[in-house]
């Protein structure tokens, strides 16, 4: 089987991460400002470091991490991230996340890139279902699921804490035959 690990639109790239964005990464994986709502990952610089550069170093399979990049003429320039990664093997779901830098979001950058990883997922990877996780306060990204066709089809209860209380999170997901969805709702080209 081939398998496609890279792709694009008309305006921006998916690339998976070499060791020289090791340290874009950090800085967006740990910068509290550009995730309102939490991450995953720890505010410990050193720990995202080591995990970011072993699983770029590992192959990226079935962590995939990518730059996501804007086309620029004779030029690419990093705008944000997206990882993609094996959920549950054995049910063939794969979750992702995202973040765009601030003086790149609401230009349809975080729309296109869930794009491209979903087809890569369904298409070359085999994905039988590709989920994301959402704060319910994070309006843009509900907005950038809502755009793609995919459907909420789990409120977690006080998931959360979040500015001194708890919030729900909401998953979205999309499952291969709603691919079609991903063209039908989008708005995005590409
Ligand atoms: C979520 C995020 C990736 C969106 O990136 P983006 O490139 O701006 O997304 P897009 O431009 O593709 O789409 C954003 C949509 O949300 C809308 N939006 C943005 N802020 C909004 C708000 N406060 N209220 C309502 N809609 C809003 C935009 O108008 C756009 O919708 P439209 O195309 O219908 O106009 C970006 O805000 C981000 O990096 N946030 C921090 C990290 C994060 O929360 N990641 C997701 C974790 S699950």
């Amino acid at each position: 089987m081939v398998t496609t690990e890279q792709g694009c639109s008309k305006r921006i790239t998916l690339t998976l991460a070499a060791i020289s964005d090791v340290e874009f990464l950090v800085e967006i994986k740990t910068n509290p400002n550009l995730w309102p709502y939490g991450n995953d990952n720890s505010p410990d610089k050193g720990i995202v470091r080591q995990r970011v550069t072993e699983r770029i170093a590992g192959g990226h399979d079935p962590y995939k991490q990518y730059i996501i990049q804007l086309n620029g003429i004779g030029e690419t320039i990093p705008i944000g991230e997206l990882h993609i990664y094996v959920h549950k093997e054995g049910c063939k779901s794969w979750q992702f996340g995202y973040c765009i830098l601030p003086e790149y979001r609401g230009q349809g950058y975080a729309t296109q890139a869930s794009k491209i990883a979903a087809k890569l997922a369904f298409k070359d990877w085999g994905a039988h279902k590709v989920l994301t996780k959402i704060a319910a306060v994070n309006t843009p990204s509900i907005r950038v699921m809502e755009k793609l066709g995919f459907i909420r089809e789990a409120v977690l209860r006080d998931e959360l804490f979040w500015n001194g209380g708890w919030i729900d999170q909401y998953q979205y997901s999309l499952l291969e035959d709603e691919i079609h969805r991903l063209e039908v709702t989008s708005t995005c080209n590409g």
